[in-house]
């Protein structure tokens, strides 16, 4: 991937300033439970009202389908900011026509504009080329933050970079940086930890870092899958039938390469997925017929602790059991404090993986937690993110 200009090396002196974020954040009701994304948000925000720019700032919130929907506007969400920025967030109450544009001119220097729900009109995920030139008449320049929504071409995201002068903002660059640099250029030993559910969702993922990793531990119930296609009897445990033959191959691929491939020996079994199942540790070729797998057990957590001790680079997607559930959270727990302890670059991507990290209060240990989900997911594939991609090289 080329490099890409950075909002520094833009020139956004006194001018009007469209940047899109993602401040798709998870809401109880109106209350924000989780600031992550403003907060990432944050440094390029002041860095442009530093410069005397006026910011305009647009978001999707949800997935209202090109209807207004009055759960999804952003009001709980400018309010977090101004509390963020300690200064006044204007609001508007749509992203284009007459009323934007009369709150573009009545922004001070160095004010903040947050514009109504993108995902309103329709035309935002058709990335309609009359809405993305509706868009960019708002700004004299164009800057994507929004690396969590960097996998969708959208007219926020992609179309309106084709309109104005475009850049990169701080969290967005960060993210390429500090992931691209593991991918391409990492310090080894270089550790792939991968679990969660689906092989299906991630065998990209699984490919490029098999390729790029020098050691891939498995974990979660994506594990289950590689289990089987070593014929083990998992019980009830959950897998994918469809993807043993991937899983198959995956296997041979790593071991030709020469690389450590490592699935769980044994694991925390329960008679359910519910809080108050019966649940033991076994090994894994000993999961009785009516249990399921839930975590990975005390041996793995040995056995993958001694595999992070001396890694120089770790990149982490997908839980190792049920986290959603406390008594089948302590694999993920384990991992995630042995990753705190890595003399080295640690990595962590993916929107149940950030959850349960954030969860444990383990986030501050990690050298870089992604704020994308499907993105990371798409970026550890090793594909071009079109938000990315349409922004004007360095
Ligand atoms: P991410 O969002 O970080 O990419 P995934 O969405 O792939 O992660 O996986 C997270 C989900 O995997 C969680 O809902 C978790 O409950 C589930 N999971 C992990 N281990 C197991 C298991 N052993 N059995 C069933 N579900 C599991
Ligand atoms: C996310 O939360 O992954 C991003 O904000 C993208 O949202 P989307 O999956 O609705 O496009
Ligand atoms: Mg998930």
């Amino acid at each position: 991937m080329k490099r890409k200009r950075s909002v520094e090396d833009l020139d956004a002196q006194a001018k009007r300033v469209l940047v899109r974020v993602d401040f798709n954040v998870p809401l109880d009701g109106d209350r924000i439970t989780d600031d992550t994304r403003i907060r990432a948000a944050v440094p390029t925000i002041r860095a442009l009202q530093e410069r005397g720019a006026k910011v305009i700032l647009v978001s999707h919130l949800g997935r209202p389908d090109g209807k207004v929907v009055q759960e999804l506007r952003l009001a709980p969400v400018a309010a977090r900011l101004g509390e963020l920025l300690d200064a006044p967030v204007a609001t508007c109450p749509d992203v284009v026509g007459p009323e934007a544009q009369r709150a573009v001119e009545q922004l001070p220097a160095g004010g903040v504009l947050l514009l109504e729900n993108v995902r309103f009109h329709a035309e935002e995920e058709q990335n309609d080329p009359a809405f993305a030139k509706q868009l960019a008449s708002l700004a004299d320049v164009y800057v994507n933050d929004a690396f969590g929504t960097a996998h969708r071409a959208h007219a926020s995201t992609e179309g309106v970079a084709h309109h104005l002068p475009s850049a990169a903002g701080l969290l967005m660059q960060k993210e390429i940086d500090i992931m691209g640099r593991a991918l391409l250029r990492p310090d080894r030993p270089f550790v792939a930890i991968v679990g969660g559910k689906k092989v299906s969702d991630k065998i990209g993922v699984l490919n490029n870092l098999i390729q790029r990793a020098d050691r891939i531990l498995m974990g979660g119930a994506m594990a289950n899958t590689f289990l089987k296609a070593h014929a083990l009897d998992i019980g009830k445990s959950y897998f994918e039938e469809d993807a043993i033959d991937v899983a198959s191959s995956l296997i041979k691929e790593a071991r030709a390469a020469g690389k450590v491939f490592l699935l769980p020996r044994d694991a925390t079994v329960a008679t359910a997925i519910d809080p108050n199942a019966l649940h033991h540790v076994v090994p894994v070729t000993e999961v009785p017929p009516a249990q399921m797998i839930v975590d990975i057990g005390p041996e793995t957590i040995a056995q993958y602790k001694q595999q992070l001790s001396d890694a120089k680079t770790v990149i982490w997607n997908g839980p190792m059991g049920v986290t959603e559930i406390e008594a089948f959270a302590t694999g993920t727990r384990k991992i995630a404090r042995a990753l705190g302890k890595v003399q080295g670059t640690t990595i962590v991507g993916g929107g149940d993986s950030v959850a349960a990290l954030e969860q444990a209060g383990l986030a501050g240990q990690i050298t870089h937690v992604s704020t994308g989900g499907g993105a990371s997911l798409e970026f550890l594939e090793g594909r071009d993110l079109p938000g990315i991609a349409a922004l004007e090289d360095a």
